[in-house]
Protein backbone atom coordinates (compact mmCIF):
# COMPACT_ATOMS: atom_id res chain seq x y z
CA UNK A 1 0.00 0.00 0.00
CA UNK A 2 1.02 3.54 -0.55
CA UNK A 3 2.01 5.66 2.10
CA UNK A 4 -0.65 8.18 3.48
CA UNK A 5 0.48 11.72 2.51
CA UNK A 6 -1.74 13.31 0.82
CA UNK A 7 -3.92 16.00 2.86
CA UNK A 8 -6.46 16.03 0.77
CA UNK A 9 -8.23 13.90 -1.93
CA UNK A 10 -10.56 15.04 -5.40
CA UNK A 11 -13.01 13.15 -7.18
CA UNK A 12 -13.78 14.66 -10.64
CA UNK A 13 -11.25 16.72 -12.40
CA UNK A 14 -13.66 18.87 -14.57
CA UNK A 15 -12.66 22.75 -14.57
CA UNK A 16 -13.62 23.36 -11.52
CA UNK A 17 -11.78 20.23 -9.67
CA UNK A 18 -8.31 20.74 -11.59
CA UNK A 19 -8.29 24.23 -10.57
CA UNK A 20 -9.22 24.03 -7.32
CA UNK A 21 -6.28 21.22 -7.03
CA UNK A 22 -3.87 23.06 -8.48
CA UNK A 23 -5.12 26.25 -5.90
CA UNK A 24 -4.77 24.10 -3.17
CA UNK A 25 -1.17 22.54 -4.17
CA UNK A 26 -0.04 26.63 -4.67
CA UNK A 27 -0.72 26.78 -1.00
CA UNK A 28 1.28 23.91 -0.06
CA UNK A 29 -1.59 20.81 0.34
CA UNK A 30 -0.55 17.92 -1.26
CA UNK A 31 -3.75 16.71 -3.53
CA UNK A 32 -4.33 13.31 -4.69
CA UNK A 33 -7.05 13.16 -7.68
CA UNK A 34 -9.09 10.81 -9.15
CA UNK A 35 -11.72 10.59 -12.23
CA UNK A 36 -13.47 7.86 -13.23
CA UNK A 37 -12.30 7.92 -16.45
CA UNK A 38 -8.65 7.49 -15.35
CA UNK A 39 -6.72 8.94 -18.34
CA UNK A 40 -8.13 11.92 -17.29
CA UNK A 41 -5.86 11.83 -14.26
CA UNK A 42 -2.62 11.14 -16.71
CA UNK A 43 -3.35 13.73 -18.49
CA UNK A 44 -3.64 16.45 -16.04
CA UNK A 45 -0.09 14.85 -14.06
CA UNK A 46 1.37 15.17 -17.35
CA UNK A 47 -0.13 18.45 -18.41
CA UNK A 48 -1.46 20.94 -15.86
CA UNK A 49 -0.26 19.37 -12.85
CA UNK A 50 3.63 18.78 -14.03
CA UNK A 51 5.43 19.58 -11.58
CA UNK A 52 4.02 20.14 -8.45
CA UNK A 53 3.46 17.48 -5.68
CA UNK A 54 0.12 16.88 -6.73
CA UNK A 55 -0.68 12.67 -6.87
CA UNK A 56 -2.95 10.65 -9.38
CA UNK A 57 -5.19 7.77 -8.41
CA UNK A 58 -6.68 5.16 -10.32
CA UNK A 59 -9.32 3.99 -7.92
CA UNK A 60 -10.98 5.23 -5.13
CA UNK A 61 -9.18 2.83 -2.79
CA UNK A 62 -6.17 3.83 -4.09
CA UNK A 63 -7.09 7.38 -3.47
CA UNK A 64 -8.35 6.61 -0.22
CA UNK A 65 -5.29 4.85 0.74
CA UNK A 66 -2.87 7.59 -0.44
CA UNK A 67 -4.77 10.15 2.45
CA UNK A 68 -3.73 11.11 5.89
CA UNK A 69 -6.00 10.16 8.60
CA UNK A 70 -9.01 11.97 8.99
CA UNK A 71 -9.33 11.10 5.48
CA UNK A 72 -10.72 14.78 3.93
CA UNK A 73 -12.01 13.78 0.45
CA UNK A 74 -13.73 16.41 -1.87
CA UNK A 75 -16.23 15.50 -4.54
CA UNK A 76 -16.38 18.03 -7.18
CA UNK A 77 -18.69 16.00 -9.93
CA UNK A 78 -22.26 16.94 -11.51
CA UNK A 79 -25.01 17.61 -8.64
CA UNK A 80 -27.44 14.92 -8.08
CA UNK A 81 -27.15 11.47 -8.08
CA UNK A 82 -23.81 11.09 -9.10
CA UNK A 83 -22.90 12.59 -5.53
CA UNK A 84 -24.63 9.83 -4.00
CA UNK A 85 -23.24 7.36 -6.18
CA UNK A 86 -19.92 8.93 -5.57
CA UNK A 87 -20.06 8.78 -2.37
CA UNK A 88 -21.25 4.99 -1.98
CA UNK A 89 -18.77 3.77 -3.72
CA UNK A 90 -16.09 5.45 -1.52
CA UNK A 91 -17.79 3.94 1.89
CA UNK A 92 -15.68 0.96 1.95
CA UNK A 93 -12.64 2.30 1.78
CA UNK A 94 -13.15 4.91 4.71
CA UNK A 95 -13.21 4.87 8.18
CA UNK A 96 -14.65 6.59 11.18
CA UNK A 97 -14.04 10.08 11.45
CA UNK A 98 -12.87 10.64 7.80
CA UNK A 99 -14.72 13.63 5.74
CA UNK A 100 -16.54 13.76 2.86
CA UNK A 101 -17.01 17.36 1.25
CA UNK A 102 -19.39 18.13 -1.87
CA UNK A 103 -18.36 21.15 -3.79
CA UNK A 104 -20.41 20.92 -6.66
CA UNK A 105 -24.04 22.99 -7.16
CA UNK A 106 -25.69 20.63 -4.72
CA UNK A 107 -29.46 20.77 -4.13
CA UNK A 108 -29.70 21.59 0.09
CA UNK A 109 -32.16 19.48 0.69
CA UNK A 110 -29.89 16.80 -0.42
CA UNK A 111 -27.16 18.03 1.75
CA UNK A 112 -29.29 17.98 4.61
CA UNK A 113 -30.06 14.31 3.70
CA UNK A 114 -26.40 13.16 3.17
CA UNK A 115 -25.03 15.22 6.54
CA UNK A 116 -27.46 13.07 8.44
CA UNK A 117 -26.65 9.70 6.55
CA UNK A 118 -23.07 10.15 6.34
CA UNK A 119 -23.59 10.94 10.26
CA UNK A 120 -25.00 7.74 10.91
CA UNK A 121 -22.10 5.60 9.56
CA UNK A 122 -19.44 7.81 11.85
CA UNK A 123 -18.47 9.69 9.19
CA UNK A 124 -19.07 14.06 8.70
CA UNK A 125 -20.14 15.65 5.96
CA UNK A 126 -19.63 18.67 4.24
CA UNK A 127 -21.94 20.37 1.01
CA UNK A 128 -20.09 23.53 0.01
CA UNK A 129 -21.06 26.31 -2.11
CA UNK A 130 -17.84 27.38 -4.20
CA UNK A 131 -17.87 30.31 -6.60
CA UNK A 132 -16.12 32.12 -8.99
CA UNK A 133 -16.14 30.02 -11.87
CA UNK A 134 -12.81 28.30 -13.34
CA UNK A 135 -10.35 31.34 -12.15
CA UNK A 136 -12.29 31.61 -8.90
CA UNK A 137 -11.12 28.20 -8.63
CA UNK A 138 -7.74 28.55 -9.22
CA UNK A 139 -6.67 32.09 -7.63
CA UNK A 140 -9.31 32.50 -4.63
CA UNK A 141 -12.88 31.42 -5.09
CA UNK A 142 -15.39 31.87 -2.62
CA UNK A 143 -15.94 29.49 -0.61
CA UNK A 144 -19.27 28.70 1.85
CA UNK A 145 -19.13 25.29 3.81
CA UNK A 146 -21.95 23.64 5.62
CA UNK A 147 -22.96 20.58 7.25
CA UNK A 148 -21.25 18.48 10.24
CA UNK A 149 -19.54 21.48 12.48
CA UNK A 150 -17.49 18.80 13.61
CA UNK A 151 -16.05 18.41 10.43
CA UNK A 152 -14.88 22.16 9.93
CA UNK A 153 -11.47 22.25 12.01
CA UNK A 154 -10.05 20.00 9.60
CA UNK A 155 -11.20 21.09 6.74
CA UNK A 156 -11.02 25.21 7.46
CA UNK A 157 -7.06 25.68 7.37
CA UNK A 158 -7.20 24.81 3.24
CA UNK A 159 -10.33 26.03 2.19
CA UNK A 160 -9.60 29.51 4.03
CA UNK A 161 -6.25 29.60 2.37
CA UNK A 162 -7.55 29.12 -0.66
CA UNK A 163 -10.24 31.55 -0.52
CA UNK A 164 -10.36 34.99 -2.26
CA UNK A 165 -9.37 37.39 0.24
CA UNK A 166 -11.23 40.87 1.26
CA UNK A 167 -8.56 43.64 1.05
CA UNK A 168 -7.67 43.41 5.10
CA UNK A 169 -6.85 39.71 4.37
CA UNK A 170 -9.97 38.40 5.34
CA UNK A 171 -10.60 35.05 3.70
CA UNK A 172 -14.20 34.81 1.65
CA UNK A 173 -14.86 31.48 3.18
CA UNK A 174 -16.51 30.76 6.59
CA UNK A 175 -18.46 27.79 8.36
CA UNK A 176 -22.02 29.16 7.22
CA UNK A 177 -24.35 26.25 9.34
CA UNK A 178 -25.43 22.52 10.02
CA UNK A 179 -26.98 20.65 6.68
CA UNK A 180 -27.14 22.19 3.72
CA UNK A 181 -26.60 25.76 5.33
CA UNK A 182 -23.70 26.03 3.02
CA UNK A 183 -25.56 24.99 -0.53
CA UNK A 184 -28.87 27.27 0.21
CA UNK A 185 -26.27 30.09 0.83
CA UNK A 186 -24.48 29.02 -2.60
CA UNK A 187 -28.59 28.81 -4.25
CA UNK A 188 -29.57 32.06 -2.87
CA UNK A 189 -26.23 33.46 -4.32
CA UNK A 190 -27.22 31.88 -7.45
CA UNK A 191 -30.61 33.22 -7.45
CA UNK A 192 -28.68 36.71 -7.01
CA UNK A 193 -26.71 35.99 -9.73
CA UNK A 194 -29.41 35.30 -11.84
CA UNK A 195 -30.88 38.70 -10.60
CA UNK A 196 -27.67 40.90 -11.16
CA UNK A 197 -27.76 39.56 -14.99
CA UNK A 198 -30.95 39.95 -15.34
CA UNK A 199 -30.84 43.46 -14.64
CA UNK A 200 -27.59 44.44 -16.28
CA UNK A 201 -29.26 42.96 -19.16
CA UNK A 202 -32.55 45.28 -18.62
CA UNK A 203 -30.34 48.19 -18.49
CA UNK A 204 -28.39 47.31 -21.59
CA UNK A 205 -31.50 46.64 -23.93
CA UNK A 206 -32.89 50.49 -22.06
CA UNK A 207 -29.96 51.80 -23.74
CA UNK A 208 -29.57 50.38 -26.90
CA UNK A 209 -33.15 51.14 -27.28
CA UNK A 210 -33.54 54.29 -26.05
CA UNK A 211 -30.64 55.77 -27.83
CA UNK A 212 -29.17 53.37 -30.27
CA UNK A 213 -25.81 53.33 -27.92
CA UNK A 214 -23.13 51.12 -29.99
CA UNK A 215 -21.22 48.06 -28.52
CA UNK A 216 -18.38 50.79 -28.19
CA UNK A 217 -20.37 53.25 -26.52
CA UNK A 218 -21.73 50.28 -24.00
CA UNK A 219 -17.99 49.66 -23.16
CA UNK A 220 -17.30 53.27 -22.32
CA UNK A 221 -20.60 53.34 -20.07
CA UNK A 222 -20.38 50.36 -18.11
CA UNK A 223 -16.58 51.04 -17.46
CA UNK A 224 -17.96 54.40 -16.11
CA UNK A 225 -20.36 52.57 -14.19
CA UNK A 226 -17.76 50.44 -12.92
CA UNK A 227 -16.07 52.98 -11.11
CA UNK A 228 -19.26 53.72 -8.80
CA UNK A 229 -21.75 52.50 -7.05
CA UNK A 230 -22.12 49.39 -9.14
CA UNK A 231 -18.33 48.49 -9.09
CA UNK A 232 -18.86 44.91 -9.37
CA UNK A 233 -17.29 41.57 -11.18
CA UNK A 234 -20.65 41.37 -13.46
CA UNK A 235 -20.42 44.93 -14.55
CA UNK A 236 -16.39 44.52 -15.57
CA UNK A 237 -16.96 41.48 -17.39
CA UNK A 238 -19.83 42.80 -19.11
CA UNK A 239 -17.55 45.86 -20.31
CA UNK A 240 -15.04 43.70 -21.22
CA UNK A 241 -17.85 41.40 -23.17
CA UNK A 242 -18.63 44.84 -24.81
CA UNK A 243 -15.24 45.47 -26.24
CA UNK A 244 -14.74 41.79 -27.80
CA UNK A 245 -14.33 42.07 -31.61
CA UNK A 246 -15.20 38.83 -33.77
CA UNK A 247 -12.82 38.04 -36.67
CA UNK A 248 -14.24 40.17 -38.95
CA UNK A 249 -13.83 43.16 -35.93
CA UNK A 250 -17.26 43.37 -35.30
CA UNK A 251 -18.38 43.38 -31.78
CA UNK A 252 -19.34 39.68 -30.92
CA UNK A 253 -22.31 40.36 -28.29
CA UNK A 254 -24.46 41.63 -31.59
CA UNK A 255 -23.53 38.15 -32.97
CA UNK A 256 -24.51 36.14 -30.20
CA UNK A 257 -28.57 34.60 -30.38
CA UNK A 258 -30.57 35.99 -27.43
CA UNK A 259 -31.79 32.81 -25.29
CA UNK A 260 -30.92 31.77 -22.18
CA UNK A 261 -29.79 28.73 -20.59
CA UNK A 262 -29.86 27.43 -16.91
CA UNK A 263 -28.86 24.96 -14.87
CA UNK A 264 -31.77 24.96 -12.81
CA UNK A 265 -30.02 27.29 -8.95
CA UNK A 266 -31.92 30.30 -10.18
CA UNK A 267 -34.99 28.04 -10.55
CA UNK A 268 -34.65 26.40 -7.09
CA UNK A 269 -33.85 29.72 -4.92
CA UNK A 270 -37.71 31.31 -6.70
CA UNK A 271 -39.71 27.74 -5.62
CA UNK A 272 -38.04 27.73 -2.10
CA UNK A 273 -39.39 31.56 -1.99
CA UNK A 274 -42.85 30.70 -2.78
CA UNK A 275 -42.71 27.56 -0.48
CA UNK A 276 -41.13 30.08 2.32
CA UNK A 277 -43.74 32.61 1.86
CA UNK A 278 -41.26 35.28 0.96
CA UNK A 279 -41.76 37.49 -2.12
CA UNK A 280 -38.41 37.26 -3.84
CA UNK A 281 -39.84 38.47 -6.75
CA UNK A 282 -36.98 39.94 -8.60
CA UNK A 283 -35.59 36.29 -8.91
CA UNK A 284 -38.23 34.80 -10.12
CA UNK A 285 -39.17 37.48 -12.73
CA UNK A 286 -35.64 36.48 -13.89
CA UNK A 287 -35.92 32.70 -13.82
CA UNK A 288 -39.22 33.55 -16.00
CA UNK A 289 -37.08 36.13 -18.19
CA UNK A 290 -35.03 33.66 -19.10
CA UNK A 291 -37.77 30.91 -19.86
CA UNK A 292 -38.99 33.72 -22.17
CA UNK A 293 -36.02 34.58 -23.87
CA UNK A 294 -35.72 30.83 -24.74
CA UNK A 295 -39.23 31.06 -26.72
CA UNK A 296 -37.19 32.60 -29.27
CA UNK A 297 -39.05 31.18 -32.12
CA UNK A 298 -42.53 32.55 -31.11
CA UNK A 299 -40.92 35.84 -30.48
CA UNK A 300 -40.05 36.11 -34.18
CA UNK A 301 -43.39 35.16 -34.94
CA UNK A 302 -44.33 37.92 -32.40
CA UNK A 303 -42.99 40.56 -33.21
CA UNK A 304 -44.58 40.50 -36.91
CA UNK A 305 -47.91 40.35 -35.29
CA UNK A 306 -47.97 42.01 -31.93
CA UNK A 307 -47.68 45.98 -31.57
CA UNK A 308 -45.43 47.89 -29.47
CA UNK A 309 -45.74 51.84 -29.11
CA UNK A 310 -44.12 54.03 -32.40
CA UNK A 311 -40.56 53.44 -30.93
CA UNK A 312 -39.19 57.26 -30.55
CA UNK A 313 -35.74 57.28 -29.45
CA UNK A 314 -34.92 59.78 -26.01
CA UNK A 315 -33.65 62.66 -27.95
CA UNK A 316 -30.04 62.91 -28.05
CA UNK A 317 -29.96 65.94 -25.84
CA UNK A 318 -31.42 63.66 -22.85
CA UNK A 319 -28.77 61.24 -23.72
CA UNK A 320 -26.74 61.66 -20.27
CA UNK A 321 -29.97 62.26 -17.74
CA UNK A 322 -31.38 59.12 -19.03
CA UNK A 323 -28.12 56.82 -18.68
CA UNK A 324 -28.17 58.31 -15.44
CA UNK A 325 -31.43 57.56 -14.89
CA UNK A 326 -31.20 53.95 -16.11
CA UNK A 327 -28.19 53.28 -13.88
CA UNK A 328 -30.01 54.44 -10.47
CA UNK A 329 -32.57 52.52 -11.73
CA UNK A 330 -30.19 49.22 -11.74
CA UNK A 331 -28.52 50.33 -8.65
CA UNK A 332 -32.22 50.95 -6.85
CA UNK A 333 -33.61 47.45 -8.34
CA UNK A 334 -29.84 45.80 -7.34
CA UNK A 335 -30.95 46.93 -3.55
CA UNK A 336 -34.02 45.67 -3.48
CA UNK A 337 -32.77 42.43 -4.95
CA UNK A 338 -30.70 42.06 -2.17
CA UNK A 339 -32.67 42.44 0.33
CA UNK A 340 -34.91 39.57 -1.11
CA UNK A 341 -32.44 37.44 -1.13
CA UNK A 342 -31.77 38.27 2.48
CA UNK A 343 -35.46 37.95 3.24
CA UNK A 344 -35.00 34.50 2.45
CA UNK A 345 -32.20 33.94 4.33
CA UNK A 346 -33.76 34.72 7.39
CA UNK A 347 -36.75 32.85 6.88
CA UNK A 348 -34.61 29.65 6.09
CA UNK A 349 -33.40 30.19 9.22
CA UNK A 350 -36.56 29.58 10.92
CA UNK A 351 -37.86 27.26 8.84
CA UNK A 352 -34.42 25.21 8.88
CA UNK A 353 -33.27 25.80 12.62
CA UNK A 354 -30.39 27.79 11.45
CA UNK A 355 -28.38 30.84 12.61
CA UNK A 356 -26.81 32.33 9.83
CA UNK A 357 -24.61 35.07 10.54
CA UNK A 358 -25.66 37.79 7.58
CA UNK A 359 -22.34 39.70 7.75
CA UNK A 360 -20.46 36.67 7.28
CA UNK A 361 -22.69 35.87 4.25
CA UNK A 362 -21.90 39.54 2.67
CA UNK A 363 -18.14 38.95 3.44
CA UNK A 364 -18.28 35.87 1.81
CA UNK A 365 -19.98 36.89 -1.68
CA UNK A 366 -17.64 40.72 -1.12
CA UNK A 367 -15.06 38.37 -2.95
CA UNK A 368 -14.20 35.51 -5.38
CA UNK A 369 -17.45 34.72 -6.12
CA UNK A 370 -19.59 35.79 -9.12
CA UNK A 371 -22.12 38.14 -7.12
CA UNK A 372 -19.02 40.35 -5.29
CA UNK A 373 -19.14 43.84 -5.50
CA UNK A 374 -18.12 46.75 -3.70
CA UNK A 375 -22.09 46.99 -2.66
CA UNK A 376 -21.46 43.82 -0.61
CA UNK A 377 -19.03 45.90 1.54
CA UNK A 378 -22.12 48.21 2.29
CA UNK A 379 -24.49 44.99 2.93
CA UNK A 380 -21.71 43.99 5.23
CA UNK A 381 -21.75 47.60 7.44
CA UNK A 382 -25.48 47.21 7.99
CA UNK A 383 -25.16 43.65 9.55
CA UNK A 384 -22.17 45.26 11.42
CA UNK A 385 -24.21 48.17 12.38
CA UNK A 386 -27.17 45.65 13.62
CA UNK A 387 -27.11 42.32 13.08
CA UNK A 388 -30.85 41.35 14.19
CA UNK A 389 -31.40 44.00 10.93
CA UNK A 390 -35.30 42.38 10.13
CA UNK A 391 -34.94 44.12 6.08
CA UNK A 392 -31.95 45.68 4.54
CA UNK A 393 -33.73 48.64 2.69
CA UNK A 394 -34.27 49.94 6.52
CA UNK A 395 -30.64 50.73 6.99
CA UNK A 396 -29.59 53.88 6.80
CA UNK A 397 -27.34 53.84 3.79
CA UNK A 398 -29.84 51.87 1.75
CA UNK A 399 -33.04 54.13 2.62
CA UNK A 400 -30.83 56.99 1.62
CA UNK A 401 -30.11 56.02 -1.53
CA UNK A 402 -33.15 54.51 -2.23
CA UNK A 403 -34.98 58.09 -1.14
CA UNK A 404 -32.65 60.08 -3.35
CA UNK A 405 -32.80 57.59 -6.13
CA UNK A 406 -36.55 56.37 -6.55
CA UNK A 407 -37.42 59.44 -8.64
CA UNK A 408 -35.04 58.85 -11.17
CA UNK A 409 -35.49 55.21 -11.27
CA UNK A 410 -39.41 56.38 -11.70
CA UNK A 411 -38.22 57.73 -14.97
CA UNK A 412 -36.17 54.70 -16.24
CA UNK A 413 -39.45 52.64 -16.19
CA UNK A 414 -41.59 55.08 -17.37
CA UNK A 415 -39.32 55.44 -20.66
CA UNK A 416 -39.36 51.49 -20.92
CA UNK A 417 -42.64 51.71 -20.98
CA UNK A 418 -43.22 54.35 -23.23
CA UNK A 419 -40.49 52.65 -25.37
CA UNK A 420 -41.75 49.36 -25.51
CA UNK A 421 -38.59 47.80 -23.68
CA UNK A 422 -39.43 45.34 -21.09
CA UNK A 423 -37.98 45.83 -17.75
CA UNK A 424 -39.57 42.82 -15.63
CA UNK A 425 -36.66 43.34 -13.01
CA UNK A 426 -36.78 46.85 -12.94
CA UNK A 427 -40.52 46.62 -12.67
CA UNK A 428 -41.33 44.09 -10.22
CA UNK A 429 -38.22 45.94 -7.69
CA UNK A 430 -40.24 49.02 -8.28
CA UNK A 431 -43.42 47.12 -7.47
CA UNK A 432 -41.89 45.46 -4.33
CA UNK A 433 -40.78 48.76 -3.29
CA UNK A 434 -43.47 50.24 -3.38
CA UNK A 435 -45.14 47.96 -2.04
CA UNK A 436 -43.12 47.18 0.97
CA UNK A 437 -43.39 50.99 1.91
CA UNK A 438 -47.27 50.83 1.81
CA UNK A 439 -48.61 50.95 4.79
CA UNK A 440 -52.14 50.15 3.99
CA UNK A 441 -52.35 47.80 0.74
CA UNK A 442 -55.58 46.21 -1.26
CA UNK A 443 -55.87 43.23 0.96
CA UNK A 444 -58.55 44.17 2.88
CA UNK A 445 -60.60 43.86 -0.47
CA UNK A 446 -58.77 40.51 -1.33
CA UNK A 447 -59.74 39.20 2.22
CA UNK A 448 -63.45 40.28 2.17
CA UNK A 449 -63.84 38.43 -1.47
CA UNK A 450 -62.62 35.46 0.38
CA UNK A 451 -64.78 35.67 3.06
CA UNK A 452 -67.69 36.49 0.43
CA UNK A 453 -67.40 33.18 -1.54
CA UNK A 454 -65.39 30.67 0.61
CA UNK A 455 -66.22 32.30 4.20
CA UNK A 456 -62.74 32.38 4.89
CA UNK A 457 -62.87 34.95 7.61
CA UNK A 458 -60.67 38.03 7.99
CA UNK A 459 -59.36 40.48 10.49
CA UNK A 460 -60.38 43.53 12.07
CA UNK A 461 -58.50 46.90 12.23
CA UNK A 462 -60.48 47.20 15.34
CA UNK A 463 -59.92 44.03 16.69
CA UNK A 464 -56.51 42.68 18.01
CA UNK A 465 -54.71 40.34 15.70
CA UNK A 466 -55.80 36.91 15.34
CA UNK A 467 -59.49 37.24 15.65
CA UNK A 468 -61.17 36.25 13.09
CA UNK A 469 -64.49 37.83 11.71
CA UNK A 470 -67.21 36.25 9.31
CA UNK A 471 -69.98 38.85 7.55
CA UNK A 472 -72.60 37.32 6.27
CA UNK A 473 -72.11 39.38 2.69
CA UNK A 474 -75.59 38.21 1.15
CA UNK A 475 -78.26 37.61 3.75
CA UNK A 476 -78.56 34.37 2.07
CA UNK A 477 -74.77 32.42 3.71
CA UNK A 478 -74.82 30.64 6.57
CA UNK A 479 -73.44 31.37 9.67
CA UNK A 480 -70.65 28.66 9.58
CA UNK A 481 -66.97 30.02 8.78
CA UNK A 482 -64.10 27.94 7.38
CA UNK A 483 -60.97 27.35 9.07
CA UNK A 484 -57.94 29.94 9.26
CA UNK A 485 -55.05 28.11 7.94
CA UNK A 486 -52.59 29.34 5.93
CA UNK A 487 -50.30 28.23 3.38
C1 LIG B 1 -20.70 30.46 -9.54
C2 LIG B 1 -21.83 30.22 -10.53
C3 LIG B 1 -21.92 28.82 -10.98
C4 LIG B 1 -23.11 28.53 -11.88
C5 LIG B 1 -22.99 29.06 -13.24
C6 LIG B 1 -24.07 28.60 -14.21
O1 LIG B 1 -21.04 30.90 -8.46
O2 LIG B 1 -19.54 30.25 -9.88
O3 LIG B 1 -23.03 30.53 -9.88
O4 LIG B 1 -21.99 28.02 -9.83
O5 LIG B 1 -23.24 27.17 -12.01
O6 LIG B 1 -22.94 30.43 -13.20
O7 LIG B 1 -25.35 28.85 -13.76
P1 LIG B 1 -26.58 28.82 -14.80
O8 LIG B 1 -26.23 27.83 -15.88
O9 LIG B 1 -27.78 28.37 -14.02
O10 LIG B 1 -26.69 30.20 -15.34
Amino acid sequence: MAEATCDIGLIGLAVMGQNLVLNMNDHGFKVCVFNRTTSKVDEFLADEAKGTQIEGAHSLEELCSKLKTPRRVMIMVKAGDVVDKTIESLLPYLEKGDIVIDGGNSLFTDSNRRTKELAEKGLHYIGTGVSGGEEGARFGPSIMPGGDPAAWPAVKPIFQAIAAKVEDGTPCCDWVGEGGAGHYVKMVHNGIEYGDMQLIGEAYQLLKDGLGLTADEFEAVFAEWNKGELDSYLIEISTTIFGKKDDDGQPIIDKILDTAGQKGTGKWTAIDALDNGMPVTLIGESVFARCLSALKDERVVASKVLHGPKQEKIPAEHKAEFIEEVRRALYCSKMVSYAQGYMLLRSAEKVQGWTLNMGGVALMWRGGCIIRSAFLGDIKKAFDKDEKLTNLLLDDFFSGALNKYQASWRKALIHAIELGVPTPAFSTALAFYDGYRTERLPANLLQAQRDFFGAHTYERLDKPRGEFFHTNWTGRGGRVSSTTYNA
